[in-house]
């Protein structure tokens, strides 16, 4: 998306930062066109919060050049807290507070002014519905209520720039989807959003642009598509009850790649319902049973398991990263075997 400047909304070039001894970002570069979103996807202690509090100006960097809308985060820090919003930033809500009264304090620190700020309120209480429970002490709000007040309280001052770190974190399906459906609101009313997350399918459902980081390098940087496109295409994985229909299968598509111990024929597909019909109207007229089949679709668990290498760990990707059921170790080692860029990425 090309903004209406065309200054980018951040600007980040060989941006290093270490804690003592400990490299924590080492020259890592960033780009978000005006309006646009750009997911900063990474492990836990990849380096995205340090990334965020140096771009938001709570921490210098060591080196590197930085500039948000335009104005220089070394030399003009007070010009881009102006136009900045950070979630996590005022996460010390008050919860002797209700949920308008922390909106109010932050309108006031903002200097709205009292109709101005009684109606940015009122507005943030709707769009983020909050209405009802605007008068609640924050006390009795639920984690997802939490997060859209403290997105709310972020949006008071209408930031040109917002900072997302790891925004879903912890929330249960539906509260991500609403905030989901709030963060694509914000841009294209035109805000320039930096999103942290470590979930790969929210990085693919929100970002225009993705730039994956690990151990504080960028390992890895595009469109979802173009991510995607550097992995290996879709298969469809048919399982047989014994070595027999495995063998006619095998027979039947020489493109397939079986596995006689898990009796498993891979075969090479895109997730299409047409290239779904067709294999099986083969193996139909073939009269060869196939147990039970999956559809694995390259996501963006593939790339990060491609672009980092040895790094992708049991501690790195959990269960509540892989997004798919498919991705399984045995699935993850054979990959590794097909594709020697892989080698290595194999979880052991
Ligand atoms: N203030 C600090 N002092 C020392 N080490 C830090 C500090 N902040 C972060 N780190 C280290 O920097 C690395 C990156 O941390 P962080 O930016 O929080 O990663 P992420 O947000 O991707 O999980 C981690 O190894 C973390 O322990
Ligand atoms: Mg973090």
């Amino acid at each position: 998306m090309t903004g209406q400047t065309g200054t980018p909304g951040i600007a980040a070039r060989h941006v290093c930062k270490s804690f003592g001894s400990h490299l924590v970002l080492d020259r890592v570069n960033l780009t978000a066109e005006e309006g646009s979103i750009l997911a900063l996807l990474g492990p836990n202690g990849a380096g995205k919060t340090t990334m965020v509090r140096i771009l938001s100006t709570l921490i210098p960097a060591d080196s590197g050049s930085m500039q948000i809308a335009g104005h220089d985060v070394v030399s003009d820090p007070g010009g881009v807290r102006a136009l900045i919003g950070v979630t996590g930033q005022f996460s010390a809500v008050d919860n002797l507070l209700t949920g308008a009264e922390n909106l109010w304090l932050m309108a006031d620190l903002r200097h709205l002014g009292r109709q101005a700020g009684q109606r940015r309120v009122a507005e943030l209480l709707e769009q983020f519905d909050l209405t009802d429970v605007a008068d609640k002490l924050l006390s009795v709000y639920s984690g997802g209520m939490r997060r859209r007040l403290d997105l709310a309280m972020t949006l008071v001052g209408e930031p040109r720039v917002i900072f997302l770190d790891e925004p879903t974190n912890g929330l249960d399906p539906r509260s991500r989807l609403t905030m989901w459906e709030i963060i694509r609101q914000l841009a294209s009313a035109g805000a320039t959003i930096l999103l942290t997350t470590q979930y790969l399918d929210e990085a693919d459902q929100l970002a225009d642009r993705i730039a994956v980081l690990d151990q504080g390098r960028i390992v890895a940087e595009g469109t979802p598509a173009e991510l995607k496109s550097r992995i290996p295409g879709g298969h469809i994985r048919l399982h047989f009850a014994g070595p027999d229909p495995l063998r006619s299968a095998a027979a039947l598509l020489p493109a397939a790649a079986p596995d006689w111990e898990q009796l498993v024929l891979q075969v090479p597909a895109d997730d299409t319902v047409d290239s779904l019909r067709q294999l099986l109207d083969e193996l139909h007229e073939a009269r060869i049973t196939v147990e039970r089949l999956s559809i694995h679709t390259p996501d963006l668990d593939d790339v990060f398991l491609a672009v980092t290498g040895s790094h992708v760990t049991g501690s790195h990707v959990t269960g509540s990263h892989v997004t798919g059921s498919h991705v399984t170790h045995g699935h993850v080692a054979s990959r590794a075997d097909e594709h020697p860029a892989l080698q290595g990425a194999a979880p052991r």
